[in-house]
């Protein structure tokens, strides 16, 4: 896939810039800073169909200030007419008819809603991500959307956070890899519109790193922590091309990321020479006041321009302070030029001066394609991950068995979309139980919804016993509506909500088979629900075609090849639980220390420190053997590689796709050292029976880690590395890098 590329400077464009900046007042730079949201979401009425497509009204006034020149981007307007309204305003309404850059919120998909990311990032298949993007970024286009603000790329290793949904989960190295695919596909060279799209990987920075999992919450975070695991997805970002990023809401050590100096300017600009456009979040500008290191907006207005927020969204902090600001000599005149140059910067790149207006045929044309839906179907079945399957019980054979489907959630269109999913539309989406009657003939099977929605606080023992008692195997569709994850959707119990456990007990209690298929945006703490399946598979909230993609891989048309990104907690109380951990002085598995008559280990006394399911983790319909695993040289210089292979084996009856997933340990560090690190992985399609070696060869400078000094580095000395199907197993060598 060719895509553009915003990460560097272009003299032809910066001399446009230049130019242009020459003739540009105060007020009319301060305007380019400007990034107002001019239509503003109507909550639902009480008693609403929660499936009806949400609904905006007009900001008044914006369209004046447009052709006045106060206002430099809009935002979350999906309309081509619109868009061209306000296009208009801006180009031959203001002095000079500098065009709008038009964002939005297209996380997993415009029209064709794909799965939420974590489970995108499920497929461990970054050519599949990059074409979801790349379908997203030319829906957008067709509405004159030119400014995607995703990828979100924050590490996450929280599940009580909410927005764990939008991310790839809880590993630099996938999470890098995830990133960069994504700004691939947006910033595609070839978008039918004829238009490009930029990419914002988001939210700058550590945003993940929420105290407690609470939306929003401090990230008190070490820099060498800052530096190693939150940092280097937006350097994969930015090298893959992308010209922009978002400042975040939470503050880190103390200092907010949306008016802090170390990140928006030591790193991004002294330390990476990035050039890009830097947006605050939605008044992260502003909340800098709440944040209580802004006296009143025009503090915050200093402080956020001058530590490197370029540009404003929506708190007005900019339009309100900064003349006042420049003139009282607390801003430097300097600083606001390189600000409005990098909003021009990215303008002119994108071609906004030469084609400012977006054609209104095609979106009146517009229909979801089949290739769209193919590729949705594709994403959903590679997203799913299967975590239990008993006996063999998957896959069924249709007419075989008497099915019933329980669970509400088999008949949600809305919450197979996600959240994030502002301009899918729930009438598009396939359900679960259509699915699996489009595999039976239409001969059933049965439905009990079992609980209501939303809440699931209501629901119906006895229609849902009954139906199981008469059927040879149950599907019982349970988990998260899609208004349970997201942006200031953090929860504290991470069970299944409402009563649906109850639900589950009691159809358990029939003794049927169970397949379990959870919808969710997040891990869940489910140890009984997963002692009670038979077969258990994660399907997140998967897109326009989650229920075909479910019915494909019960039935067996298509095969699990998910694996998890996230960690699945056993309890909330083990929480942040993620691989990657550190030893400690008494790790679990170590002899620990006997200061009185017991062991002392890092431990708990009533949970093993293991999650319920590790990252990495997922099953298929076959089994693979790893064996002979080799490496070429057991000491390797600094400028070496680290060569291994592998052979694994098909030893199942059916085709299957291994991940093949790589870790190394670094032994001994001037820091504490992770006691796993994913350096590599490998997806490899065996038929039945077939062996293949795998090989990688890693490069010594990915040993580097950050040191207390601050700075990359690879310490010589011993490693463990391990090659296998997740982070908890595999066959395990050593090597030595030498100095
Ligand atoms: C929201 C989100 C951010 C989004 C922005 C614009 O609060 O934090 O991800 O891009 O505001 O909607």
């Amino acid at each position: 896939m060719h895509s553009h590329a915003y990460n560097t400077l272009d003299p032809v464009v910066e001399a446009r810039v230049a130019e242009l900046l020459g003739r540009m007042t105060l007020d009319e730079k301060i305007g380019q800073l400007n990034q107002v949201s001019p239509m503003m979401y109507v909550p639902p009425a009480p008693g609403a169909d929660r499936e009806a497509p949400p609904t905006f009204a007009p900001v008044p006034g914006v369209e004046e200030q447009v052709a006045a020149g106060a206002i430099g981007s809009i935002f979350n307007v999906a309309d081509a007419a619109v868009v061209n309204r306000f296009q208009r305003a801006a180009v031959t309404g203001a002095r000079l008819g500098i065009p709008l850059i038009v964002g939005g919120d297209v996380i997993h998909g415009f029209r064709t809603t794909f799965p939420i990311p974590l489970a995108l990032s499920c497929s461990w298949n970054a050519e599949l991500v990059a074409q979801t993007a790349r379908v997203a970024a030319e829906e957008a286009s067709a509405v004159g959307i030119d400014w995607i603000f995703a990828p979100m790329i924050d590490i996450a290793r929280d599940p009580r956070w909410g927005r764990i949904a939008e991310g790839a989960g809880e590993d630099v190295c996938l999470g890098s890899v995830m990133a960069a695919a994504q700004v691939r596909g947006f910033q595609a060279a070839d978008l039918g519109t004829g238009r490009r799209v930029a990419a914002c990987p988001k939210h700058f920075v550590a945003y993940g790193a929420a105290e407690a999992g609470r939306d929003y919450s401090a990230a008190d975070i070490s820099e060498v922590t800052l530096r190693e695991i939150y940092l280097p997805p937006f350097k994969a970002a930015f090298d893959a091309g992308a010209g922009s990023t978002m400042s975040a809401f939470n503050d880190i050590g103390g200092v907010p990321a949306s008016g802090n100096r170390l990140t928006l300017t030591q790193v991004l600009r002294e330390e990476w020479g990035w050039p890009g456009l830097v947006v605050s979040d939605y008044e992260s500008v502003r909340e800098l006041i709440p944040h209580g290191v802004a006296e009143d907006l025009k503090d915050a207005a200093r402080q956020g321009l001058t530590t490197g927020v370029d540009m404003d969204m929506v708190s007005r902090a900019y339009s309100t302070h900064l003349r006042a600001l420049v003139e009282e000599g607390r801003v430097a005149p300097a600083a606001v030029d390189e600000a409005v140059r990098r909003v021009l910067r990215l303008k002119f790149a994108l071609g906004l001066f030469e084609n400012p207006y977006v054609d209104e045929d095609r979106q009146a044309a517009f229909q979801l394609t089949e290739t769209s839906l193919a590729l949705a179907l594709q994403a959903a079945r590679e997203s799913m991950v299967l975590l239990k399957n008993d006996g063999g019980l998957l896959p069924l054979t249709p007419g075989a068995q008497r099915l019933v489907v329980i669970g509400a959630l088999a008949e949600s269109r809305l919450d197979a979309l996600g959240c994030w999913a502002f301009f899918g539309r729930a009438e598009d989406a396939v359900t679960i139980t259509e699915g699996l009657r489009a595999h039976l003939d239409g001969a059933g099977p049965s439905f009990v919804p079992g609980y209501a929605l939303p809440g699931s606080t209501t629901i119906d023992l006895d229609a849902a016993v009954a139906a199981a008692s008469v059927a040879d195997v149950v599907v019982l569709v349970v988990g998260e509506t899609q208004d349970l994850s997201g942006e200031a959707h953090s929860r504290a119990f991470l069970g299944l909500p409402g009563r649906q456990q109850e639900l589950v007990d009691a159809v358990a209690a029939t003794g049927k088979p169970l397949i379990v298929v959870v919808m969710t945006g997040r891990p869940l703490v489910i140890p009984r629900l997963e002692q009670q399946a038979t077969a258990l598979l994660v399907a997140w909230h998967s897109g326009l075609r989650a229920g075909q993609a479910v019915a494909d891989l019960l039935f067996g048309v298509a095969s699990p090849v998910g694996r998890l990104t996230a960690s699945w907690p056993r309890a909330e109380g083990q929480i942040p639980v993620y691989y990657a951990h550190k030893s400690t002085g008494r790790p679990a598995g170590g002899d620990g220390t006997t200061q009185f008559v017991e062991h002392f280990r890092s431990t708990y006394l009533d949970l093993p420190n293991t999650p319920l399911f590790p990252f990495g983790y997922g099953l298929t319909y076959t089994a693979f053997d790893y064996t002979d695993l080799k490496i070429a040289a057991e000491v390797v210089g600094p400028d070496g590689a680290v060569s291994v292979s592998v052979r694994v084996t098909n030893t199942g009856a059916r085709a299957g796709l291994e991940v093949v997933q790589l870790y190394v340990r670094d032994l001994v560090g001037s820091l504490t050292r992770p006691v796993r690190e994913l350096k590599a992985f490998a997806r490899v399609e065996l038929a039945a029976g077939e062996t293949r070696v795998v090989s990688f060869a890693v490069p010594v400078s990915d040993l580097a880690f950050v040191g207390v000094d601050q700075k990359w580095r690879v310490e010589p000395g011993a490693f463990r590395l391990w090659v296998g199907p997740d982070a908890a197993h595999g066959l395990e060598a050593g090597f030595v890098v030498r100095s």
